[in-house]
């Protein structure tokens, strides 16, 4: 069967996946930051850290455009 998703909901799909790896790198992240005993390793991974963050908020933003119900759900939680 051929779906006939239109470009938005394509992408929309996408950008779903790429918030999934961006909260994935998050916790690898953490998680490392949270083992290592050395002070430099911890702060480059935390910069890093935080970069992941902000690109999880890029691409909901995004997400917020591309789904127009997704953007009324976040709406509706004061978002
Ligand atoms: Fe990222």
């Amino acid at each position: 069967m051929v779906y006939d998703l239109s470009a938005t909901k394509k992408d929309a799909e996408k950008i779903r996946s790429d918030i999934m790896g961006e909260q994935d790198a998050i916790i690898q992240y953490q998680a490392h930051i949270d083992e290592s005993k050395s002070e430099e390793v911890r702060e480059v991974l935390t910069h890093i850290l935080n970069d992941e963050k902000e690109h999880t908020a890029e691409l909901t933003k995004l997400l917020r455009k591309l789904d127009k119900v997704q953007d009324e759900k976040f709406k509706k939680e004061g978002l």
